[in-house]
């Protein structure tokens, strides 16, 4: 099995390494345009195989596609990432380019992969990629609801002092301030996390989830990395293990909670053909509306790509 991920930054070499340290795969390409980058940080990374144990090879290229050719799974995190003051969606203009001609390069060299999308503004990343690949839906989709819901999950652990690992939870929509976190179906071990903690705190949680990426571009004035290339390496092991886990995930919805011709996120199984099955949940009103807002939001974007008249 062979992996590549596009853009060596902080989601893409976290990303790698993450792959890596999982030994699933027998191939890590890493490409970038910055002369030196990705042949730096792969080979830093593989010296780290005897002291974290594992097989995968990692390899470095700068712009060679013909370093890339075979892949079962290509990640797309290139382009600019968010500056304090800038929001996910000012990024369209730049990013729009560099996904297209990446996508268009990827599909030459790997025509029968599956696409990983992590560059932002994400929902609409994911469906300039889809235009530009020319593939099936199911093999082009995007990392943003596994990120999202592990904030959510993180901060409910740290205010229940209990162990992330017993939480369970469900986000939908776009990755923006309008996702669409949601208590009816989030619970603690089995127990509906309203039974553990009041709705003023609760309400605070899902807030702070919703501005989660946001809170650390303050912090650090620029995008977080380890918890999005987790995330996408999480993808990328349930396809290459085929494993159907079930996962929030950006895809191409058609019909699908009454929408159409927009990439979201929802639940879906996902496995070696990508995604599965996309699974749908009833929503009551006001969920349904929160949703409704989320996709409006998305689909301002998706104008702005229209506009830019690059399909
Ligand atoms: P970064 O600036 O650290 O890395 C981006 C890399 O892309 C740079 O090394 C750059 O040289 C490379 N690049 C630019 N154009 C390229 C091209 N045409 N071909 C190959 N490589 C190219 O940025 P970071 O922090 O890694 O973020 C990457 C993207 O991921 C951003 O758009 C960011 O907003 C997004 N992101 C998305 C998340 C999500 O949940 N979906 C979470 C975190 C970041
Ligand atoms: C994040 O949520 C900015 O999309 C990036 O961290």
């Amino acid at each position: 099995m062979k992996v590549t991920v596009v853009g060596a930054g902080n989601v893409g070499a976290t990303c790698a390494d993450c792959i890596a340290q999982k030994d699933i795969v027998n191939e890590v390409v890493l490409l970038d345009i910055k002369e030196g980058v990705a042949e730096g940080k792969s080979l830093d990374m593989w010296q780290t195989a005897p002291i974290n144990v594992y097989d995968t090879r990692i390899k470095g290229v700068t712009n060679d596609y013909s370093a890339t050719a075979g892949s079962d799974v290509v990640v797309i995190t290139s382009g600019l990432p968010r500056k304090p003051g800038m929001s996910r969606d000012d990024l369209i203009s730049t990013n729009a380019g560099i996904v297209k001609s990446v996508t268009e390069n990827i599909i030459k060299h790997s025509p029968d992969t599956i696409i990983v999308i992590v560059s932002n503004p994400l929902d609409v990343m994911c469906y300039c990629a889809y235009l530009a690949a020319k593939i099936d839906s199911s093999r082009v989709f995007g990392m943003a609801g596994i990120l999202d819901t592990a904030r959510y999950k993180a901060f409910l652990a740290e205010a229940l002092n209990i162990s992330p690992k017993d939480i369970q939870a469900l986000l939908l929509g776009g990755h923006g301030d309008t996702m669409v976190p949601l208590p009816r179906y989030t619970t603690v071990a089995g127990i509906p996390v309203t039974e553990l903690m009041d709705s003023d705190q609760l309400n605070a949680i899902i807030e702070r989830t919703k501005v989660g990426g946001g809170e650390l571009v303050k912090l650090m004035g620029t995008s977080a990395w380890y918890a999005p290339g987790a995330a996408a390496a999480q993808m990328v092991e349930a396809i290459v293990r085929d494993s159907k886990r079930v996962f929030p995930v950006c895809t191409l919805l058609n019909g699908e909670y009454g929408l159409k011709n927009i990439y979201l996120g929802v639940p879906v199984v996902l496995g070696k053909k990508g995604i599965e099955k996309v699974i749908e949940v009833s929503l009551d009103s006001e969920e349904k509306k929160l949703l409704e807002e989320s996709a409006k939001a998305v689909k301002g974007v998706m104008d702005v790509l229209d506009g830019m008249k690059m399909f």
